[in-house]
Protein backbone atom coordinates (compact mmCIF):
# COMPACT_ATOMS: atom_id res chain seq x y z
CA UNK A 1 0.00 0.00 0.00
CA UNK A 2 1.50 3.20 -0.81
CA UNK A 3 1.91 5.80 1.81
CA UNK A 4 1.04 9.30 0.93
CA UNK A 5 1.21 12.81 2.36
CA UNK A 6 -1.05 15.54 1.15
CA UNK A 7 -0.21 18.83 2.90
CA UNK A 8 -2.48 21.76 2.53
CA UNK A 9 -5.10 18.42 2.72
CA UNK A 10 -8.22 20.19 3.98
CA UNK A 11 -8.29 22.65 1.09
CA UNK A 12 -10.30 23.53 -1.63
CA UNK A 13 -8.28 20.69 -3.86
CA UNK A 14 -6.91 18.49 -0.85
CA UNK A 15 -10.11 17.44 0.24
CA UNK A 16 -10.76 16.23 -3.01
CA UNK A 17 -7.56 14.21 -3.57
CA UNK A 18 -7.76 12.49 0.15
CA UNK A 19 -10.86 11.04 -1.30
CA UNK A 20 -9.26 9.54 -4.15
CA UNK A 21 -6.10 8.48 -2.29
CA UNK A 22 -8.36 6.31 -0.23
CA UNK A 23 -10.49 5.44 -3.17
CA UNK A 24 -7.21 4.14 -5.08
CA UNK A 25 -6.39 2.18 -1.93
CA UNK A 26 -3.33 4.23 -0.68
CA UNK A 27 -3.04 5.06 2.78
CA UNK A 28 -2.81 9.03 3.21
CA UNK A 29 -1.71 11.71 6.11
CA UNK A 30 -3.10 14.65 5.78
CA UNK A 31 -1.31 18.03 6.82
CA UNK A 32 -3.09 21.50 7.79
CA UNK A 33 -2.71 24.45 9.55
CA UNK A 34 -6.65 24.33 9.56
CA UNK A 35 -6.39 27.99 8.42
CA UNK A 36 -10.62 27.33 6.70
CA UNK A 37 -11.69 25.73 9.77
CA UNK A 38 -15.59 26.07 9.99
CA UNK A 39 -15.80 26.94 6.04
CA UNK A 40 -16.72 23.08 5.13
CA UNK A 41 -19.71 23.29 2.53
CA UNK A 42 -19.98 19.02 3.03
CA UNK A 43 -19.10 16.35 4.85
CA UNK A 44 -16.03 15.24 3.56
CA UNK A 45 -13.78 11.96 4.31
CA UNK A 46 -10.77 12.63 6.99
CA UNK A 47 -7.19 11.87 5.62
CA UNK A 48 -6.13 8.02 7.61
CA UNK A 49 -4.04 10.44 10.01
CA UNK A 50 -4.81 13.81 10.44
CA UNK A 51 -1.86 16.44 11.40
CA UNK A 52 -3.34 19.21 12.43
CA UNK A 53 -0.08 21.65 12.00
CA UNK A 54 1.74 23.97 10.10
CA UNK A 55 3.83 21.76 7.01
CA UNK A 56 6.76 24.17 8.30
CA UNK A 57 7.09 22.25 11.64
CA UNK A 58 7.17 19.00 9.98
CA UNK A 59 10.47 17.06 10.91
CA UNK A 60 12.89 15.09 8.39
CA UNK A 61 12.14 11.82 10.61
CA UNK A 62 8.18 12.20 10.22
CA UNK A 63 8.64 11.88 6.83
CA UNK A 64 10.32 8.68 6.10
CA UNK A 65 8.31 6.15 4.77
CA UNK A 66 6.42 7.70 2.59
CA UNK A 67 6.14 6.95 -0.92
CA UNK A 68 5.38 10.51 -2.25
CA UNK A 69 4.32 14.13 -0.82
CA UNK A 70 1.63 15.94 -2.55
CA UNK A 71 2.48 19.73 -1.66
CA UNK A 72 -0.64 21.54 -1.60
CA UNK A 73 0.01 23.82 1.10
CA UNK A 74 0.03 27.59 0.63
CA UNK A 75 -1.21 30.99 0.19
CA UNK A 76 -3.24 30.07 -2.61
CA UNK A 77 -4.22 32.77 -5.02
CA UNK A 78 -3.26 36.11 -6.24
CA UNK A 79 -4.97 38.81 -4.42
CA UNK A 80 -4.12 36.67 -1.19
CA UNK A 81 -0.51 36.72 -1.97
CA UNK A 82 -0.71 40.75 -2.11
CA UNK A 83 -2.28 40.60 1.11
CA UNK A 84 1.15 39.56 2.96
CA UNK A 85 4.23 39.57 -0.18
CA UNK A 86 6.51 38.39 2.90
CA UNK A 87 3.88 35.53 4.43
CA UNK A 88 3.55 33.99 0.76
CA UNK A 89 6.99 33.88 0.47
CA UNK A 90 7.85 32.35 3.31
CA UNK A 91 4.99 29.55 3.19
CA UNK A 92 5.35 29.51 -0.47
CA UNK A 93 8.81 29.46 -2.01
CA UNK A 94 10.86 28.75 1.84
CA UNK A 95 8.54 26.49 3.03
CA UNK A 96 8.22 24.14 -0.29
CA UNK A 97 11.97 24.22 -0.67
CA UNK A 98 12.62 23.17 3.09
CA UNK A 99 9.86 20.52 2.73
CA UNK A 100 11.69 19.38 -0.18
CA UNK A 101 15.05 19.36 0.98
CA UNK A 102 13.82 17.51 4.28
CA UNK A 103 11.85 15.01 2.06
CA UNK A 104 15.14 14.33 0.11
CA UNK A 105 16.98 13.64 3.23
CA UNK A 106 14.21 11.29 4.21
CA UNK A 107 14.58 9.70 1.78
CA UNK A 108 10.90 10.55 -0.31
CA UNK A 109 11.49 9.45 -3.59
CA UNK A 110 8.18 11.67 -5.07
CA UNK A 111 7.59 15.40 -4.46
CA UNK A 112 4.25 16.61 -6.24
CA UNK A 113 4.46 20.26 -6.20
CA UNK A 114 1.35 22.11 -6.57
CA UNK A 115 2.02 24.80 -9.16
CA UNK A 116 0.33 27.42 -11.19
CA UNK A 117 0.03 28.37 -15.07
CA UNK A 118 -0.18 31.81 -13.53
CA UNK A 119 4.25 31.84 -13.59
CA UNK A 120 3.54 32.53 -17.31
CA UNK A 121 1.42 35.95 -16.07
CA UNK A 122 1.42 39.09 -18.56
CA UNK A 123 2.52 36.99 -21.86
CA UNK A 124 3.92 37.79 -25.01
CA UNK A 125 2.61 35.47 -26.77
CA UNK A 126 -0.53 33.04 -26.42
CA UNK A 127 -0.60 28.86 -26.35
CA UNK A 128 2.63 28.90 -23.63
CA UNK A 129 4.03 25.75 -23.17
CA UNK A 130 6.68 24.94 -20.24
CA UNK A 131 9.57 26.32 -22.28
CA UNK A 132 7.85 29.61 -22.26
CA UNK A 133 9.23 32.03 -20.29
CA UNK A 134 8.25 33.25 -16.82
CA UNK A 135 6.33 36.13 -16.54
CA UNK A 136 5.06 36.43 -12.79
CA UNK A 137 2.68 39.68 -12.17
CA UNK A 138 2.06 38.56 -8.74
CA UNK A 139 4.10 37.74 -4.98
CA UNK A 140 2.25 34.23 -5.56
CA UNK A 141 3.38 33.67 -8.81
CA UNK A 142 6.63 34.68 -8.37
CA UNK A 143 7.08 32.39 -4.79
CA UNK A 144 5.94 29.65 -7.12
CA UNK A 145 8.49 30.31 -10.08
CA UNK A 146 11.49 30.52 -7.14
CA UNK A 147 9.90 27.45 -5.27
CA UNK A 148 9.53 25.57 -8.94
CA UNK A 149 13.49 26.67 -9.70
CA UNK A 150 15.31 25.63 -6.63
CA UNK A 151 13.23 22.34 -6.02
CA UNK A 152 14.23 21.45 -9.06
CA UNK A 153 18.07 21.65 -8.81
CA UNK A 154 17.43 19.10 -5.18
CA UNK A 155 16.65 16.23 -8.25
CA UNK A 156 18.44 13.22 -7.97
CA UNK A 157 18.55 9.38 -8.77
CA UNK A 158 16.31 8.76 -6.01
CA UNK A 159 14.61 11.97 -5.87
CA UNK A 160 12.07 12.97 -8.63
CA UNK A 161 10.32 16.26 -8.06
CA UNK A 162 7.37 16.76 -10.07
CA UNK A 163 6.02 20.28 -11.14
CA UNK A 164 2.35 20.27 -12.09
CA UNK A 165 1.32 23.74 -13.27
CA UNK A 166 -2.23 23.72 -12.85
CA UNK A 167 -4.91 25.87 -15.03
CA UNK A 168 -7.24 27.87 -12.40
CA UNK A 169 -9.69 25.49 -10.98
CA UNK A 170 -13.25 25.50 -10.82
CA UNK A 171 -16.43 23.19 -9.54
CA UNK A 172 -17.48 21.82 -7.01
CA UNK A 173 -15.71 20.93 -3.82
CA UNK A 174 -17.06 20.08 -0.17
CA UNK A 175 -14.56 23.28 0.67
CA UNK A 176 -15.82 25.51 -2.23
CA UNK A 177 -13.98 28.99 -2.70
CA UNK A 178 -15.73 31.23 -4.81
CA UNK A 179 -12.69 33.46 -5.01
CA UNK A 180 -11.58 31.80 -8.43
CA UNK A 181 -13.07 33.30 -11.45
CA UNK A 182 -15.60 30.81 -12.80
CA UNK A 183 -17.12 29.77 -9.32
CA UNK A 184 -16.94 33.54 -8.43
CA UNK A 185 -19.17 34.88 -11.62
CA UNK A 186 -21.33 31.78 -11.40
CA UNK A 187 -21.83 32.28 -6.97
CA UNK A 188 -22.37 36.07 -8.43
CA UNK A 189 -24.95 35.40 -10.47
CA UNK A 190 -27.01 33.29 -8.00
CA UNK A 191 -27.00 35.07 -5.02
CA UNK A 192 -26.94 39.01 -6.39
CA UNK A 193 -28.45 38.21 -10.07
CA UNK A 194 -25.57 40.22 -11.36
CA UNK A 195 -22.44 38.88 -13.12
CA UNK A 196 -19.92 41.16 -12.21
CA UNK A 197 -16.54 41.02 -14.15
CA UNK A 198 -13.97 42.85 -13.29
CA UNK A 199 -12.17 42.96 -16.45
CA UNK A 200 -12.82 44.06 -19.86
CA UNK A 201 -13.80 40.02 -20.83
CA UNK A 202 -11.29 39.53 -22.97
CA UNK A 203 -8.24 37.68 -20.89
CA UNK A 204 -7.20 34.21 -21.67
CA UNK A 205 -7.74 31.67 -19.01
CA UNK A 206 -7.00 28.49 -18.88
CA UNK A 207 -9.51 26.13 -16.38
CA UNK A 208 -9.47 22.76 -15.00
CA UNK A 209 -12.14 21.43 -12.61
CA UNK A 210 -10.41 20.82 -9.30
CA UNK A 211 -11.01 17.41 -9.18
CA UNK A 212 -9.39 16.98 -12.17
CA UNK A 213 -6.16 18.43 -10.53
CA UNK A 214 -6.77 16.13 -7.99
CA UNK A 215 -6.70 13.15 -10.57
CA UNK A 216 -3.67 14.25 -12.13
CA UNK A 217 -1.81 13.86 -8.59
CA UNK A 218 -3.26 10.22 -8.67
CA UNK A 219 -1.82 9.90 -12.24
CA UNK A 220 1.45 11.13 -11.78
CA UNK A 221 1.88 9.00 -8.73
CA UNK A 222 1.30 6.10 -10.43
CA UNK A 223 3.57 6.86 -13.26
CA UNK A 224 6.59 5.45 -13.68
CA UNK A 225 8.91 7.49 -12.05
CA UNK A 226 11.60 7.91 -14.54
CA UNK A 227 8.67 9.14 -17.29
CA UNK A 228 7.84 12.51 -14.96
CA UNK A 229 11.20 13.02 -13.48
CA UNK A 230 12.00 16.61 -12.65
CA UNK A 231 8.88 17.48 -15.23
CA UNK A 232 7.33 20.76 -15.27
CA UNK A 233 3.72 19.66 -16.69
CA UNK A 234 0.51 21.92 -17.40
CA UNK A 235 -2.15 20.43 -15.90
CA UNK A 236 -5.73 20.92 -17.68
CA UNK A 237 -6.77 20.68 -21.65
CA UNK A 238 -6.39 22.47 -24.93
CA UNK A 239 -10.18 23.36 -25.38
CA UNK A 240 -10.50 24.03 -21.82
CA UNK A 241 -8.47 28.00 -22.44
CA UNK A 242 -11.54 30.68 -22.46
CA UNK A 243 -12.02 34.39 -22.50
CA UNK A 244 -13.58 35.66 -19.39
CA UNK A 245 -16.23 37.05 -21.65
CA UNK A 246 -16.96 32.89 -22.64
CA UNK A 247 -17.41 32.14 -19.14
CA UNK A 248 -19.63 35.02 -18.64
CA UNK A 249 -22.12 33.51 -21.53
CA UNK A 250 -21.96 29.81 -19.69
CA UNK A 251 -23.04 31.42 -16.20
CA UNK A 252 -25.78 33.25 -18.47
CA UNK A 253 -26.64 30.23 -19.86
CA UNK A 254 -27.56 28.65 -16.22
CA UNK A 255 -28.77 32.12 -14.60
CA UNK A 256 -30.60 33.85 -17.63
CA UNK A 257 -32.28 36.26 -15.44
CA UNK A 258 -29.16 37.41 -14.15
CA UNK A 259 -27.82 41.06 -15.55
CA UNK A 260 -24.16 41.20 -16.98
CA UNK A 261 -22.13 44.06 -15.70
CA UNK A 262 -18.82 45.28 -16.79
CA UNK A 263 -17.24 47.06 -14.16
CA UNK A 264 -13.51 47.41 -15.70
CA UNK A 265 -12.36 47.87 -12.16
CA UNK A 266 -9.00 45.94 -12.81
CA UNK A 267 -8.68 47.48 -16.25
CA UNK A 268 -7.13 45.58 -18.71
CA UNK A 269 -6.17 42.31 -16.62
CA UNK A 270 -2.73 41.45 -16.81
CA UNK A 271 -2.98 37.55 -16.47
CA UNK A 272 -3.51 36.98 -19.77
CA UNK A 273 -2.33 33.75 -20.91
CA UNK A 274 -3.84 30.54 -23.54
CA UNK A 275 -2.12 27.33 -22.43
CA UNK A 276 -1.03 24.22 -24.14
CA UNK A 277 -1.43 20.96 -22.33
CA UNK A 278 0.22 18.48 -24.83
CA UNK A 279 3.05 17.17 -22.82
CA UNK A 280 0.41 16.00 -19.75
CA UNK A 281 -1.76 14.19 -22.96
CA UNK A 282 1.92 13.01 -24.25
CA UNK A 283 3.58 11.83 -20.80
CA UNK A 284 0.21 10.49 -19.34
CA UNK A 285 -1.95 9.02 -22.67
CA UNK A 286 -4.50 7.41 -20.60
CA UNK A 287 -4.93 10.35 -18.36
CA UNK A 288 -8.20 12.46 -19.31
CA UNK A 289 -10.14 15.30 -18.05
CA UNK A 290 -13.48 14.15 -16.46
CA UNK A 291 -14.74 17.69 -16.84
CA UNK A 292 -15.13 20.33 -19.04
CA UNK A 293 -16.36 24.00 -18.39
CA UNK A 294 -19.77 23.18 -19.21
CA UNK A 295 -20.06 20.17 -16.95
CA UNK A 296 -18.18 21.44 -14.24
CA UNK A 297 -20.34 24.27 -13.57
CA UNK A 298 -23.96 22.34 -14.47
CA UNK A 299 -23.01 20.38 -11.67
CA UNK A 300 -21.71 23.48 -9.20
CA UNK A 301 -24.73 24.90 -10.21
CA UNK A 302 -27.06 21.72 -9.50
CA UNK A 303 -25.17 22.15 -5.88
CA UNK A 304 -25.37 25.69 -5.36
CA UNK A 305 -29.05 25.48 -6.08
CA UNK A 306 -29.44 22.53 -3.34
CA UNK A 307 -27.94 24.09 -0.67
CA UNK A 308 -29.88 27.24 -1.57
CA UNK A 309 -26.62 29.45 -2.03
CA UNK A 310 -27.70 32.95 -0.37
CA UNK A 311 -26.76 36.24 -0.52
CA UNK A 312 -25.51 36.02 2.79
CA UNK A 313 -22.71 33.00 1.57
CA UNK A 314 -21.96 35.17 -1.20
CA UNK A 315 -21.12 38.03 0.81
CA UNK A 316 -19.53 35.98 4.18
CA UNK A 317 -15.93 35.49 4.70
CA UNK A 318 -16.45 31.63 4.65
CA UNK A 319 -15.95 31.10 0.66
CA UNK A 320 -13.15 33.90 -0.19
CA UNK A 321 -9.74 33.24 1.06
CA UNK A 322 -8.74 36.22 1.64
CA UNK A 323 -11.24 37.11 3.53
CA UNK A 324 -11.15 34.48 6.17
CA UNK A 325 -7.42 34.70 6.00
CA UNK A 326 -7.40 38.30 6.88
CA UNK A 327 -9.27 37.70 9.84
CA UNK A 328 -7.24 35.01 10.79
CA UNK A 329 -3.99 37.23 11.32
CA UNK A 330 -5.45 39.71 13.07
CA UNK A 331 -6.44 37.68 15.98
N1 LIG B 1 -7.24 26.77 -6.88
C1 LIG B 1 -6.54 27.07 -7.96
O1 LIG B 1 -7.04 27.65 -8.94
C2 LIG B 1 -5.11 26.69 -8.06
C3 LIG B 1 -4.51 26.82 -9.29
C4 LIG B 1 -3.17 26.51 -9.40
C5 LIG B 1 -2.49 26.07 -8.28
N2 LIG B 1 -3.10 25.96 -7.08
C6 LIG B 1 -2.30 25.52 -5.94
O2 LIG B 1 -2.89 24.35 -5.40
C7 LIG B 1 -2.71 24.35 -3.98
C8 LIG B 1 -4.04 24.16 -3.29
O3 LIG B 1 -4.94 25.20 -3.67
P1 LIG B 1 -6.41 25.29 -3.07
O4 LIG B 1 -7.22 26.02 -4.07
O5 LIG B 1 -6.85 23.98 -2.58
O6 LIG B 1 -6.13 26.28 -1.84
P2 LIG B 1 -6.86 26.37 -0.41
O7 LIG B 1 -6.53 27.71 0.12
O8 LIG B 1 -8.27 25.97 -0.52
O9 LIG B 1 -6.10 25.25 0.42
C9 LIG B 1 -4.82 25.43 0.95
C10 LIG B 1 -4.79 24.67 2.28
O10 LIG B 1 -3.46 24.78 2.80
C11 LIG B 1 -3.55 25.01 4.18
N3 LIG B 1 -2.33 25.70 4.62
C12 LIG B 1 -1.92 26.94 4.30
N4 LIG B 1 -0.74 27.20 4.90
C13 LIG B 1 -0.41 26.09 5.59
C14 LIG B 1 0.71 25.74 6.41
N5 LIG B 1 1.70 26.61 6.64
N6 LIG B 1 0.76 24.50 6.95
C15 LIG B 1 -0.25 23.61 6.75
N7 LIG B 1 -1.34 23.90 5.99
C16 LIG B 1 -1.40 25.13 5.41
C17 LIG B 1 -4.79 25.85 4.38
O11 LIG B 1 -5.31 25.72 5.71
C18 LIG B 1 -5.72 25.25 3.33
O12 LIG B 1 -6.56 24.25 3.87
C19 LIG B 1 -2.00 25.62 -3.63
O13 LIG B 1 -0.62 25.38 -3.57
C20 LIG B 1 -2.29 26.52 -4.81
O14 LIG B 1 -1.32 27.50 -4.97
C21 LIG B 1 -4.41 26.25 -6.95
Amino acid sequence: MKKILVTGSRGYIGVHLVALCKAYGMHVTGCDIGYFEGCEWDPFPPSDVEWKKDFLSIKENELEGFDAICHLAAISNDPMGELDENLTYRVNRDGAISLAQKAKKAGVPLFLFAGSCSVYGKAGSLDLDENAPFNPVSAYARSKVEAEREISKLSSSSFSPVFLRNATAFGYSPMLRIDLVANNLLSCALATREIRVMSDGTPWRPLVHCKDIARAFIALIQAPRQLVHNQSINIGGNNENYQVKQIVEKVKSLVPDAKVVYTGEVGADPRNYRVSFDKLSKLLPDFKLQYSLDSGLEELYKFMKEKKFSREDFFSDKFVRLRRLKQKLQK
